[in-house]
Parts: C-alpha cells; structure tokens; sequence
C-alpha cells in the first residue's frame, strides 16, 4: 500500500509469511484510511525501484497495522492529473481532501516558505510586524466596503479594511519608522483568476524616504521570495519605466515584459502621407502607431476579423494592416498609397522579415495605446511569445494622480493619499489631469503585483487634495478628520508599498489562478462552498444588530 502525508508518498508492504493478522488488517485496508504501521526500512528489490518517487528506493517492511480511523470513498480521486479534471466546485465543497492532493500540499508549504523569507528580511531591515484592526472604518482603495453591524451602537457598522492603509501611516506618525504586516484586505468586487473578496497584502511603510527607497527595498525582498522557492532572481535594480512610456510603448500600466513587440511611433512618417486616414489623424494632433506581430502573416481571416472587431470595440474606426509574405512583398489594401520613403521607415522603424504582420491603428493616444495594447498581448498569445521565457518584472512610476470616474468626477488613481510631484503641484486645480503622482507599481508578467506611494504629510496639501476631489469639508471631517489632525501633530515624511502576496506566491509557484495558492478560497460568486458562507442568520440574531432584511433571501443555502 501507499502511505501519504503531508511529505510525500511511501510504499509499505505486508506479507502473510510475517504476521497473518497484520496480512488480515491490510488486506482491509481502503483509500485515505488512517493507519499507524511498524516496520523495518528495506532497500526494495532492483527491480522494485521506483525512480520517479523520492522514496522510490526503499519501502517498509510492515510488522503491524492498526486502523486509526476509516474513509468513505472520496468523492473524487485525489492525484493530481485526475483531480485538475474534475469541477472546481466540487473541489472546493471537500476542500480539505482537495488539499491532500501532493500538488496542493506543495503549494501551501511554499505560500509558507515565501512568508517565512519575507517576514525575515523584513525583520533584518529593522521592521516591526503590527497587527491592525479588522473591525474598522472605511478607507478608499477603489472597492465596495464587507460591513458589520454594531450590537453595541445600533445602526452603526463597521467596515472590513480594504487595506491598512490609514493605519500604517498613523503608525508612522506615531513614530514607528518600519512597518510591516502580512495584512488580510476584504474587497467586495467583482472577482476575477487574480481576486478574492479577501487576500493577502504584504504592507509595508517606512519615514523619511524617497521611492527609490521603497523600490531598492523592494527589489531585495523579491529577490529574498524567488529564492525561497528555488527560483534565480533577476540582476537588480529591477528595470523601471515610466507610467507615460509604459503607455506609450506598450499600451498598458502593467505592461507584459516576457516579450518585446513594443508599440512604435510612426506619427511623423505619416504626416504628409497620401493615406489620408493616417495624415488627418496626425493633423487632428492625433497618433499613427504600428505593432509588428512577428511572424503571424498567416492568421486566418476570421482571427483578422475578430482583431479588427476588438479595435472597434476600443474605439478605433479601423485597423489597418500588412501580411509580410515570404518572399518579402506585403500584402495589403493600403501600400498603395505609401511612399517609397514611407516604407523604407516602416522597414527600418518596425524591422520587418518575411512572415510579420504590422497591425495600425490611427487615432487619439488615449484610443491608440490602449487598443493596440491588448492586440499586443493577443498577438503574444497567438505566436506563444511569453511561454518558456523567464520571469519579466518591471516598475512603472509616475502614475496620474487623478483619473475621470464614469459618472466623469476627479478620482484618484491610487488613493486620496498619494503625494503628487512637487513640480506638477501648480497645475492641481488648473489642469488636474497632467499632474502626476509619486506613485508606483510594480508589475510581473503583465499582472500587477503590488502598488505604492510617498504619502501626503502636509494636513492642508491633504485638505487640498479632498476639496480637487470635491470632497465637502463635512465629509471631510467625518470620513478623514482623523487623519488629517493627526497630520498637525508633526508626521514625518512618509511612504509605503504594498504587494499582492496571493498573487506573488501564484506567479512564483507556477499556478494559473489565486485560488490554488489560498487554502479556503471563495468561488467567482464569492461562496465558501465548504462552509457554505454567507449564510442567513436568524430573527433573533438580526434583532440583536438592529437590522432588518429587505429582501428575503431563498431558503436553499449558497452551494
Ligand atoms: P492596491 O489597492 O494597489 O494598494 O493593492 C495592492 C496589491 O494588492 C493586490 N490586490 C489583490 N489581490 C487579490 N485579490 C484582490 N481583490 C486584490 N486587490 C488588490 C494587488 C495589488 O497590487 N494601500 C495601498 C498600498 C499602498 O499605497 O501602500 C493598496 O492597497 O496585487
Ligand atoms: P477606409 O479608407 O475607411 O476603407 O480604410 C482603409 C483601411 O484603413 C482599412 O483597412 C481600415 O480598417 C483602416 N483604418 C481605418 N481607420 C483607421 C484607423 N483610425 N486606424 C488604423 N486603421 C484604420
């Protein structure tokens, strides 16, 4: 029989030769039943040796067997290949056998093993772990609030931290210096592979520091975490850019790095060009911008349709293109109307070989970079351009300090906290929009792995900040003024970062989703199948915080 733990698997055997009882007991044996066995280690027979298993040498030689206790049949197998074929769901109702399956259990000691690393370094670099509270108020980070009711204050609720935001600054005003936590935030959003309601920061906030404080340490507490899990870190400093040429280049803020196909400015070629729908979109104070997806001349027309279809969709009256056939010539409806010296730039600007496709998109920077953004990644993935190719991090700073909402009012990018640059601060009333923050993020892979900021530390830049935001001064008072009279009592210069640890240890394990790197994880409807949370609660109970349910919920439990 196989014994598993926690370890791995190891082969014991029984012989009735040596003890019939301890043969009888065996032979009664099922899956995942609990035993306890003596036996002798023995070199298993040449012949008998496993070479896939690390035990594949050797096996035990059992004398006894006792049941400890019995299983029913699982409700699915629990080795890997089969278990990755059966529903998450049901994976996630008997989450604990789930979690036996060596896959699993691997993950979780490595989750564990980048915990340790990090907790580690960040202890050597001279900071504190301190625990916040969960009970709390709310703090904007861009998510909907989990609320609790109050017993104790009716009508009253708690709010569930988003983030430890507000906190770990208040921690530096209270003269801290180093921060850390490994903080649980709670999210009530739309969940994605790479969200939960509630996930794992690694928060981190440090006084009198500059980013490039927050960046090196970064950089080495990366290092520190790939290292846990036998990965080599990249050479640092990890390469940074900025959110202009993240956008510029690559039409994203998390650009993936796996792969080149970089965004190329074609602008000035085209200014006089007899295509009159690239020229106008210049002479409109537009953009003309080209993507060279190597050696994908040969898609098929539906996927060129549905590209095309995609640019639609994000805004651009057309996509433009060239097939690059093998003997060199381009296939196009709109050569005819290039220049020699138009193409000879494109040539050189785009380096084109036989079997390129150079997709075009003309149109406003804010409509080009984004569109042809995420034509660059479905390209990537069409030509298989990220797989094999080694871990790809990058910083992006200077983000916006405000974006436009959908309802069209100023927001913040990151959070109302964020200290813009000095230098833009002139232009916060006038021309909100072009000011940019002191903030960055860092990216691995195209996903966004964590993000932070200098903090405002000057109580009336702070006041300013929320008035931009058309903030009242009441609700300045009832929602910050917390934060903002502890600013007058001398806060020192302050900042911070925070990663994604869920996202982290998926990106550094190898794992397609968060959810296989957290233990009980939520389904995309925010469902603890296994508990079978959230769940109603009764009269009494509801009496007791004060509420009543509006809507009466169905009487069958979430599962
Ligand atoms: P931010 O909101 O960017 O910053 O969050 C930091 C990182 O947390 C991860 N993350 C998530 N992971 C899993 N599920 C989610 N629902 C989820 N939401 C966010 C991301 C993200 O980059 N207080 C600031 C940090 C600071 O300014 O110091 C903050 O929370 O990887
Ligand atoms: P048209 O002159 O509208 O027939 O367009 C000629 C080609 O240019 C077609 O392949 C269109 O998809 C493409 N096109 C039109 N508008 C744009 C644009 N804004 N950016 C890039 N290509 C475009």
């Amino acid at each position: 029989m196989d014994l598993r733990d926690r370890h791995g698997v190891t082969q014991a055997v029984f012989d009735p030769r040596d003890s019939r009882c301890a043969w009888d007991i065996a032979q009664s044996v099922r899956p995942e039943y609990v035993v306890r066995i003596t036996g002798v280690v023995e070199a298993r027979p040449t012949e008998m040796v496993n070479p896939k298993l690390s035990t594949g040498e050797i096996e035990v030689r059992g004398e006894t067997i006792e049941i400890l206790n019995k299983s029913r049949t699982p409700p699915f197998p629990l080795d890997d290949d089969a278990a990755e074929r059966v529903s998450e769901d049901l994976r996630f109702t008997y989450r604990y056998l789930d979690l036996r399956r060596p896959l699993m259990a691997r993950r979780l000691t490595q989750r564990h093993a980048i915990a340790q690393a990090a907790r580690s370094y960040l202890d050597h670099a001279g900071f504190l772990e301190i625990e916040t509270p969960i009970l709390t108020k709310s703090t904007p980070e861009g998510a909907r609030d989990y609320l609790v009711p109050s017993r104790v204050n009716p009508g009253r609720f708690y709010a569930l931290p988003q983030a430890p935001q507000q906190y770990k600054q208040l921690l530096m005003i209270a003269g801290m210096d180093r921060y850390f936590q490994l903080a649980r935030c709670f999210r009530d959003e739309d969940l994605r592979a790479d969200r939960q309601p509630e996930f794992t920061q690694i928060d981190i906030e440090m006084s009198f520091v500059e980013p490039d404080d927050i960046l090196a340490l970064t950089d080495g507490l990366i290092a520190v975490m790939m290292r846990a899990v036998g990965h080599t870190p990249p050479s640092l400093p990890l390469p940074r850019m900025t959110y202009a040429e993240a956008m510029s280049r690559y039409g994203s803020d998390k650009p993936d790095l796996r792969f080149g196909m970089p965004i190329t400015d074609l602008s000035d070629v085209f200014r006089e060009s007899r295509f009159q729908v690239f020229a106008e979109a210049v002479r409109n104070g537009g953009v003309v911008k080209a993507l060279n997806a190597r050696g994908l001349a040969g898609i098929s027309l539906k996927m060129a349709e549905d590209w095309t279809a995609l640019a639609k969709t994000s805004g651009l009256a057309g996509l433009a293109h060239i097939r690059v056939q093998d003997d060199g010539s381009w296939k196009s409806p709109i050569v005819k109307f290039f220049s020699e010296g138009e193409k000879s730039a494109l040539t050189e600007r785009l380096g084109i070989r036989p079997g390129d496709l150079i997709l075009f998109a003309a149109d406003r920077p804010e409509v080009v970079h984004p569109a042809l953004g995420r034509l660059r990644l479905i390209a990537a993935e069409q030509a298989r351009a990220a797989e094999g190719q080694p871990f790809a991090f990058t910083w992006v700073t200077e983000f916006p300090l405000l974006e436009r909402d959908e309802e069209g009012r100023l927001s913040s990018m990151h959070h109302p906290f964020t200290a813009p640059l000095p230098e833009d601060l002139p232009l916060l009333e006038s021309d909100p929009l072009r000011v940019r923050a002191r903030a960055y993020d860092i990216v691995l892979n195209g996903v966004e792995l964590g993000g932070g900021s200098i903090r405002i530390h000057d109580a009336e830049l702070q006041r300013r900040i929320f008035r931009v935001l058309g903030i009242s001064n009441g609700d300045m008072e009832s929602r910050f003024g917390h934060l903002i009279r502890a600013l007058e009592y001398g806060a020192p210069p302050h900042g911070g970062i925070a990663l994604g640890f869920d996202r982290l240890v998926m990106l550094l394990v190898g794992a397609e989703s968060i959810r296989d790197v957290i233990a009980f994880p939520k389904t995309q409807k925010a469902v603890d199948l296994m508990m079978g949370a959230p769940d109603r609660v009764d009269a009494r109970q509801l009496r007791e915080v004060h509420l009543n349910v509006a809507v009466e919920s169905s009487q069958e439990s979430v599962r």
